[in-house]
């Protein structure tokens, strides 16, 4: 099947094969063409030019009438099966306790455990679906989803399970990632050493026998999981072939950036808090650095410091962290609004950490996350846009047209 989209004002993010991921000076551009014209056959990017070489067999018509062309955002970092929400924590937060005292106090990830756990895996599927369908509808076309609001074998499989069924029955990709180790489930409080040789010895193999993730994750930070046991999980995870994605520096300058590094993560996540260490710890690496500006501006932390990380010459990846405590919202256009507005990113540079590097920060870059031939065709077509710029600039407006799922409209 083929379908032509015609009277592109602006088709953006052209990257020649192969390119898998951006860094430096590389982020700062953004190949386009003008008055162009996109070719979709069976689901993939077969050609694209200018209008004046328009070909002649176009199949399916799709008119753009001006409007810009551009790559479902890639959203590499989120927590979307959760159950319920925390919007009692969120009065808490405005009454001045910090994420830290909420988790203390046995509310924040456990709070969502224990809703989780009352909730039945159709109910939570079904939750689930309407925060893959919005955003979906927001442009994204590529979703990294975690568990770690079960926090028992059982409960994290029930999410993992979730994850499954939302993949089998949607045209988005989707990526699952375990993350066992994202708080000491309550059964084990106080026996942290425990807890972790649990998530190693039992549910690892159990989530490994049903082949039910792609990555592993661990929560290092302050008051969550030490250098030592992050380490010992990403060194069990490896045996199932499973490579990490790290939570990392979001509370505390964590070690999380550099045994990420050390143990060839994909990418390392939140990075808040970092210092030139972590700089060095991931130059020449292959891990991309991920900042996460919806979880600053909602819990009121700093900014990552993306603009000095693209200084000295590394990629960075944005994303939303979807989650019920500290980011709930999924919104890539805010994201990429923050990236500039609070990170002081050029439109250039976000729109890059948004698609091609989120690609690769979730390994699907040599599929998604760019204008390519052979690429999945997964395409946001707006109205007639003014810039580049305009995208984050009027972050709120919707110009969205329609989004393109494997070359089909949703
Ligand atoms: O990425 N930092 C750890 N995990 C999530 C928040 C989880 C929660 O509060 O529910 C995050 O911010
Ligand atoms: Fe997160």
């Amino acid at each position: 099947m083929k379908t032509t989209i015609i009277n592109i004002g602006s088709l953006l993010g052209i990257l020649p094969q192969g390119k898998l991921r951006l860094e430096g000076k590389e982020m700062s551009s953004v190949e386009t063409i003008s008055d162009a014209y996109l070719v979709v056959e069976d689901g993939k990017i077969s050609s694209f030019g200018k209008m004046s070489c328009l070909p002649e067999d176009l199949g399916e018509v799709i008119d753009a009438e001006g409007g810009f062309v551009m790559p479902t955002f890639c959203d590499s970092h989120t927590h979307i099966v959760y159950a319920g929400c925390r919007d009692g924590e969120f009065r808490d937060k405005i009454d001045g306790l910090s994420y830290e005292e909420i988790a203390a106090r046995g509310g924040g990830i456990l709070n969502s455990a224990d809703l989780l756990h009352a909730t039945d895996e159709d109910e939570l599927y079904s939750q689930s679906l309407r925060r893959l369908e919005e955003i979906a509808a927001m442009g994204t076309g590529a979703v990294e989803i975690k568990s770690g609001y079960g926090l028992t074998c059982e409960d994290e499989l029930k999410i993992l399970r979730v994850i499954r069924r939302l993949r089998e029955g949607s045209q988005m990709c989707i990526k699952a990632t375990f993350l066992g180790a994202h708080a000491v489930g309550r059964a084990f409080k106080g026996r942290q050493s425990e807890y972790v040789d649990h998530v190693c010895e039992v549910m690892l193999p159990a989530v490994a026998a049903e082949g039910l993730s792609d990555y592993v994750d661990v929560f290092c930070d302050q008051g969550f999981f030490t250098v030592e046991e992050t380490e010992k999980i990403l060194m069990r995870a490896k045996e199932y072939g499973l490579v990490g994605k790290i939570h990392a520096n979001e509370l505390d300058v964590s070690g999380g950036v550099q045994v990420g590094v050390k143990h060839q993560a994909l990418s390392v996540d939140h990075l808040e808090r970092t210092t030139q260490a972590e700089i060095e710890a991931l130059r020449s690496s292959r891990t991309m650095a991920t900042m996460l500006p919806g979880a600053s501006f909602f819990l009121g932390m700093p900014y990552g410091n993306a603009k000095g990380y693209i200084q000295e010459g590394l990629g960075v990846a944005l994303a939303s962290d979807y989650n019920p405590g500290s980011s709930p919202s999924g919104n890539m256009r805010f994201v990429m609004a923050l990236g500039c507005i609070k990170m002081r990113l050029t439109p250039e540079q976000a729109f890059n950490a948004c698609t091609i590097n989120s690609a690769y920060a979730m390994g699907v870059s040599d599929s998604l996350g760019s204008i390519t031939e052979g690429k999945t065709a997964n395409l946001i077509i707006t109205r007639k846009l003014p810039s580049l710029a305009f995208i984050p600039y009027s972050h709120q407006t919707p110009f969205i047209e329609k989004v393109l799922l494997n070359g089909r409209v949703i």
